[in-house]
């Protein structure tokens, strides 16, 4: 049996389930902490049940006589000091970090089809974007703007300056050196969004041009890696706010973030790093020589060819991934070849929520 002599007042009755306080159409909580009063104490607690049976607790309140009913097994999991609390999905906790041997047998991939219709192919995929931070579709229709049929498997399409599509090709203006030929070292994109877009597709329509190979590193890994061989380095790239910017005709952008972005208990959750986007730093002259530094041994950190996971992208395939944690790349190509990606973003909470919810349908078989 659980004691509640551990649970602060306030944290308990702001946890009570009872329909007064939660609308139980959607579980909802019906009043603000200032309506509770100032006095809160527990008056008394006895053992219970709940409406189907489960051993549980009662809570008595004063000084308002309000009656709370906990389940044992929420107790258990919840009151402080059981257990640690789980993380928010999005930090280096929750995911598995990698090099590039890691996919020695195979790449997280799933065929169009089998995606589309069995929804344990499809939790599988999308598990995959979160725990790897990435997963390709195979056999994907090699049609114009499929990518955004893709996106709406698990979510909503997030429109940008670009469109609610891009398209990865040759330009004869090009106001993106994305659109030209040329080598691409990792990169996450538009860092200069804020918030930046955490999920990116790439579907390839055509890639007959000499050149144009794919690559991914995994941003957290090679973070740990700077926080273990360089603390002082890595110290600085997560304090620093970098301003990034992009204009063209009609956008003018800039956010000022930093290299590697650490949650509240200083865990890694977002990288941002993109050579061709990173305006003037405005610092004391010390801080920017420490800084540059810093940045060059994270840049060359991230060109290690063992952090690096090579790959080609064929037509019909899409690759989904985390443009928080991943970099991509790709190799220059012949501007004369036939190479043709179409690109699309959306948001990675959605595609968590989305999961969720399979999961549910999947267990509930
Ligand atoms: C991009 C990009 C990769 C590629 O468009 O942002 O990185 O393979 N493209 O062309
Ligand atoms: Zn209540
Ligand atoms: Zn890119």
């Amino acid at each position: 049996m659980v004691s509640l002599t551990s649970a602060p007042p306030f944290w308990l009755r702001d946890n009570c389930p009872c329909p007064d306080c939660r609308d139980p159409r959607n579980g909802q909580k019906l009043f603000q902490i200032t309506e509770l009063p100032a006095a809160l104490a527990v008056d008394a607690v006895h053992d219970t049940r709940t409406p189907d049976g489960a051993p549980a607790r009662e809570v008595v309140w004063a000084p308002d006589g309000h009656r709370s009913v906990y389940p044992e097994t929420w107790l258990g999991a919840h009151l402080p000091g059981t257990g640690t609390a789980p993380g928010d999905g999005r930090t280096e906790d929750d995911k598995e970090p990698w090099a590039a041997s890691r996919f020695d047998g195979g790449l997280p991939e799933a065929d169009w089809d089998a995606y589309t219709t069995d929804p344990a192919v499809r939790a599988d995929t999308l598990e995959a974007v979160l725990r790897l931070g990435f997963a390709l579709l195979r056999n994907v229709p090699v049609r114009d703007r499929q990518v955004l049929a893709v996106a709406r498997t698990f979510g909503h399409v997030r429109e940008t300056n670009y469109g609610e599509l891009f398209e990865v090709r040759v330009e004869a203006d090009p106001n993106n050196l994305a659109f030209t030929g040329a080598r691409i070292t990792p990169h996450t994109d538009n860092p200069y969004r804020d918030p930046v877009p955490t999920l990116q597709l790439l579907h390839c329509l055509a890639n007959a041009a000499r050149g144009g190979d794919s690559g991914l590193v995994d941003g957290f890994h090679a973070a740990a890696r700077l926080r273990a061989e360089a603390p002082e380095a890595y110290e600085i790239l997560s304090r620093v706010p970098v301003p990034f910017a992009f204009s063209d005709e009609r956008t003018e952008l800039h956010a000022h973030r930093p290299l590697i972005g650490v949650d509240p208990a200083g865990r890694i959750r977002e990288i941002r790093f993109n050579n061709r986007s990173i305006g003037t730093l405005r610092q004391p002259a010390d801080l920017l020589e420490t800084f540059y530094a810093a940045y060059r041994r994270f840049a060359d950190l991230l060109l290690r060819t063992e952090l690096r996971l090579d790959f080609r992208l064929a037509p019909g395939d899409c690759l989904i991934f985390d443009n928080t944690r991943l970099l991509h790349a790709r190799t220059a190509f012949a501007e004369s070849g036939d190479r043709h990606l179409q690109g699309a973003y959306a948001d990675i909470d959605g595609l968590a929520s989305t999961l969720a919810v399979l999961r549910r349908e999947v267990s509930a078989r």
